[in-house]
């Protein structure tokens, strides 16, 4: 299996995990990659979100979908695997021993912040897990609010954590919530050209990290 596979993990429930998957899914569609989402969050809101997708679009070859659970994780992307370039794998708001193996699997570990104190706290035992089975991992500040008070108190805490923040940031933008929920990605929702060229510089960044 020669797909790099990024997984998107945070403890806390609405950091952004399913937004950040489905977004890089659409930047990395766009640029003729292939493309695996493996969901182990029994939320489901990632197949959720391809069923909408698929229902208005239609099926994608290029863009294929697994669940799976702790144990299943290993076979779930091997599936995947031979079909596509990248996998994307979703996380439930945990961080214990059931994602322990998909960290182990990744190339990479986002951990999405909005801006909130609780959501730098949260970091942390993600940051242990991947720490321990050696992924590098990266924190993705989600939901930013330039000139706000929250927003420099966030930043300021993610500079003292382990894990790096990458450049590229996502801001607070309706459209997110919109596209995420008519299952498409902002790129494809046409309405922000700034949530746009934020994702792309995001998909870019991520890219360049994995050689991809
Ligand atoms: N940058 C953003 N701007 C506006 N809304 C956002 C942004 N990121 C996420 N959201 C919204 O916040 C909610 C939670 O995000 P989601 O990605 O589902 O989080 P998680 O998967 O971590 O639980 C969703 O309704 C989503 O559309
Ligand atoms: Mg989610």
């Amino acid at each position: 299996m020669s797909s790099q596979i990024i997984c998107v993990a945070q403890q806390k429930g609405g950091a952004g995990k399913t937004t950040l998957v489905s977004n890089l899914a659409i930047a990395y569609l766009a640029e003729g990659k292939r493309v695996g989402l493996l969901d182990t969050d029994p939320q489901g809101s990632l197949g959720k979100w391809l069923d909408i997708r698929e229902e208005a679009l239609g099926e994608d070859d290029n863009l294929r979908f697994a669940t799976a659970t702790a144990y299943g994780i290993s076979r779930a992307l091997r599936g995947v695997g031979d079909v596509a370039d990248v996998i994307l794998v979703d996380t439930p708001p945990k961080a214990d021993s059931d994602i322990r193996q998909v960290l182990r699997e990744a190339d990479l570990v986002l951990i999405p912040v909005s801006a909130s104190q609780a959501d730098v706290w949260a970091t942390h035992d993600v940051l242990d897990l991947a720490d321990r089975v050696g992924t590098p991992t990266h924190i993705v500040m989600n939901r930013t609010r330039t000139g706000t008070r929250v927003g420099e108190d966030v930043a300021k805490s993610v500079a003292g954590l382990e894990a790096k923040p990458l450049q590229a940031t996502l801001a607070n933008r309706v459209v997110y919530a919109e596209a995420l929920g008519r299952g498409l990605g902002v790129m494809e929702a046409k309405r922000s050209a700034a949530a746009t060229d934020e994702v792309r510089a995001l998909a870019k960044e991520v890219s360049g990290l994995l050689g991809l």
